[in-house]
């Protein structure tokens, strides 16, 4: 028996030293395996020898049953709160104030990031976890022994030696950033629900009355101070930060000692200027005199001592009112619900609307017109509304939804398959999509107008010259001259640009018109099989669905674009303006008609390009892979994989002269 108990006691040791080096050094030595392995044979043991399991060991950090409700703990030194410091001249005051009441001219500070969690006061009686509260009122607290003990950087047992008999180790659990996203995510798979931030969920999770639950939760714990102490354990605090990170604390990196104004402030602004990249969510820095005689020469105000002042950022989140919800066209015509709120300061500016992002966030979130919301704005990300504060919703409120029609242009607003966003279908009329519809209309693969670049069509559109794609036709060269960085020439160009682009393609014509999911190629497929632009207007949308390469989506997005009364005038006036198409030689019943082929390795005597528009003259189709549809496979020089498969399954090959012939195109 004795010998069991001496391994158990060993494998406690060994696992406390790796837990110790993976969670609090961040600098394991054995790998993942070998732990496990350490942490059965102690789970068995303990199995086999219930009576030597103890509430410090390395196993019962995986929770127990589930409480009805937690204990009380009284303090024995209170858990009191800090005074703050928004402005540099809150800072000077406090600095001032110390300097004067110690009789010194410079004061040696600690100064930490203040941590966005929750504080917990750890009780180590004869080195040994006892209890862990809560603070509470800052006189009691609630017992979270359990939850506590699951944490992976609270020490069940300190490590090395020379602490007091009774130790007190106050701190912050918190969730890394990272987590929390990861937690947030799996919550709302789970259970369609979120935490709003990290605080929330490392409280949610320290206050779970099943601790197993806790266990789950990536939370970590942070010393920054002591409660009551059996014995002095150092002479300032800097000192006792590093015994206890010789105890086995986790002590936070960012921790510095300052001399004077200057170093706080100096900090501050180095913290500051880091926040973002700081794993933890923090809301400010806090100042301490590092020296305990110090401190107490100063002692306390009735909540907070006089010694520490928090000197806090710019909240990254706020509450303030939502004034409206409206739905917001973009250059895309993707609608999107936007809160138009009171204005308040959130990380240092002033904030009036934050993206809702799409329908289902506003149903989720259940944001309403007249709600109090949490609104977040950290770093550079666009403000958003993180919730709502269900108690102070006023009565009479009504759900959101989004609107039927644009508010931008009265087209049809519509849900786009298989996505939360929704789209306006005035693609070619909506004021809101004109920059992005202008400037693809003119790019190179469509329209191709030379010199009708982002910055003239952005100064088109501001000056109102240009409200639809028509309105290019009807451009003067006065007009152009007139801009800004124009001048005569360039006008010139512009508007000979303008006229030639009038001889156009109609598979370029169609690209042009920017209709969801049409593409180049889709563009020549649509070109091909309905020749001209009126039949293909007018089709339906199972019209549609019989054009090789269209399914469901696309063929609703083409229907659909072509139904808005507003795009069929954009296109009638472009017609009007005198743009024209050459006839489409349809090859429908082309030599290679129904044909499809795959290329594959280098030809001698064309490009790649120059084959396919070969094969697509007679009809033929080409594909990018392999497979029992594929009629012919034409084998270049250093043919891949695709040679092999086309084998395998029997396909008849063309080498390059073979090809030629076929093609009419004989060396
Ligand atoms: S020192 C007498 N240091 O902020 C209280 N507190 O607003 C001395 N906090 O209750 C507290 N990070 O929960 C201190 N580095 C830090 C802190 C910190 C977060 C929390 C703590 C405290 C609250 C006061």
């Amino acid at each position: 028996m004795s010998s069991v108990r001496d391994r158990v006691e060993q494998l406690r040791e060994k696992i406390n030293y790796h837990n110790h080096r993976y969670y609090v050094l961040d600098d394991p030595v054995i790998s993942d395996a070998d732990f496990d392995k350490l942490f059965q044979e102690l789970q068995a043991l303990e199995a086999a020898h219930p009576e030597l399991v103890t509430p410090d060991s390395p196993t019962q950090r995986v929770g127990g049953a589930p409480l009805k409700e937690f204990g009380a703990v009284r303090h024995a030194v209170p858990m009191l709160s800090l005074g703050n410091a928004f402005e540099d001249s809150d800072v000077e005051d406090f600095d001032r104030r110390i300097r004067q009441a110690l009789d010194k001219p410079i004061i040696e500070y600690v100064a930490e990031p203040k941590l966005d969690g929750l504080s917990l006061s750890l009780r180590y009686e004869n080195g040994v976890l006892v209890t862990a509260a809560t603070r509470g009122d800052g006189e009691k607290g609630e017992d979270v022994t359990a939850n506590a003990r699951t944490i992976k950087t609270v020490p069940l047992h300190l490590l090395g030696k020379g602490w007091p008999k009774v130790l007190e180790v106050r701190g912050e659990v918190v969730i890394r950033k990272k987590d929390f996203e990861k937690l947030n995510k799996e919550r709302l798979q789970r259970e369609g629900k979120v935490f709003a931030n990290p605080r929330n969920a490392a409280a949610g999770s320290v206050r779970q009355l099943d601790s197993s639950i806790t266990a789950k939760r990536p939370l970590s714990f942070f010393p920054w101070g002591t409660g009551e102490t059996s014995a002095e354990v150092a002479a300032t605090h800097s000192k006792l930060m590093a015994k206890l990170a010789d105890w086995g604390f986790r002590v936070g990196e960012e921790l510095k000692v300052v001399k004077g104004l200057q170093g706080l402030l100096a900090y501050y602004n180095d913290i500051g200027a880091r926040r973002d990249k700081i794993p933890y969510e923090i809301d400010g820095v806090v100042y301490k005199i590092d020296h305990f005689d110090d401190r107490e020469a100063m002692g306390f105000t009735a909540r907070a001592p006089r010694w520490a002042v928090a000197h806090k950022f710019p909240a990254h989140e706020v509450t303030t009112e939502v004034e409206d919800i409206i739905a917001s066209v973009g250059r895309t015509g993707v609608v999107t619900p936007v809160a138009q709120l009171k204005p308040v300061a959130v990380g240092g500016v002033i904030v009036s609307r934050a993206t809702l992002h799409n329908q289902d966030e506003v149903e989720r979130k259940d944001v309403r017109v007249g709600d109090t919301v949490i609104v977040r704005r950290a770093g550079d990300v666009i403000p958003e509304v993180v919730g709502v504060i269900a108690d102070k919703r006023p009565k009479g409120t009504k759900p959101w939804h989004m609107p039927k029609k644009c508010p931008g242009c009265g087209s049809e607003v519509e849900r786009i398959e298989d996505e939360a966003a929704h789209r306006c279908l005035g693609g070619l009329y909506c004021a809101a999509q004109r920059m992005g519809a202008i400037g693809h209309f003119a790019s190179r693969g469509a329209m191709d107008i030379e010199g009708l670049g982002d910055k003239l069509v952005m100064q088109l559109v501001e000056q109102e010259l240009v409200k639809t794609v028509a309105d290019i036709y009807r451009l003067e060269h006065d007009q152009l001259a007139a801009l800004e960085r124009m001048g005569d020439k360039s006008a010139k160009n512009v508007i000979d640009a303008i006229e030639k682009s009038k001889h156009t393609t109609l598979p370029r014509f169609l690209y042009a018109l920017g209709i969801p999911q049409v593409g180049e190629v889709m563009a020549k497929t649509l070109a091909q099989h309905f020749g001209d632009i009126g039949p293909l207007m007018d089709a339906s949308e199972e019209d549609l669905l019989e054009v090789p390469d269209v399914g469901p989506i696309v063929a609703h997005n083409i229907s659909h674009f072509f139904q808005q009364r507003h795009n069929r005038e954009v296109i009638q006036q472009i017609i009007d303006a005198g743009v024209r198409w050459d006839k489409v030689k349809r090859t429908a019943g082309g030599a290679l008609a129904g044909k499809t082929f795959v290329l594959t390795g280098g030809l001698e005597t064309m490009t790649r390009g120059d084959a396919k528009a070969a094969i697509e003259e007679l009809g033929g189709k080409v594909s990018g892979s392999v497979s029992k549809k594929t009629d012919y496979v034409v084998v270049g020089d250093e043919a891949g994989s695709k040679l092999d498969k086309a084998k395998s399954l029997g396909i008849e090959l063309l080498d390059e002269a073979a090809f030629l012939k076929l093609v009419g195109k004989k060396r």
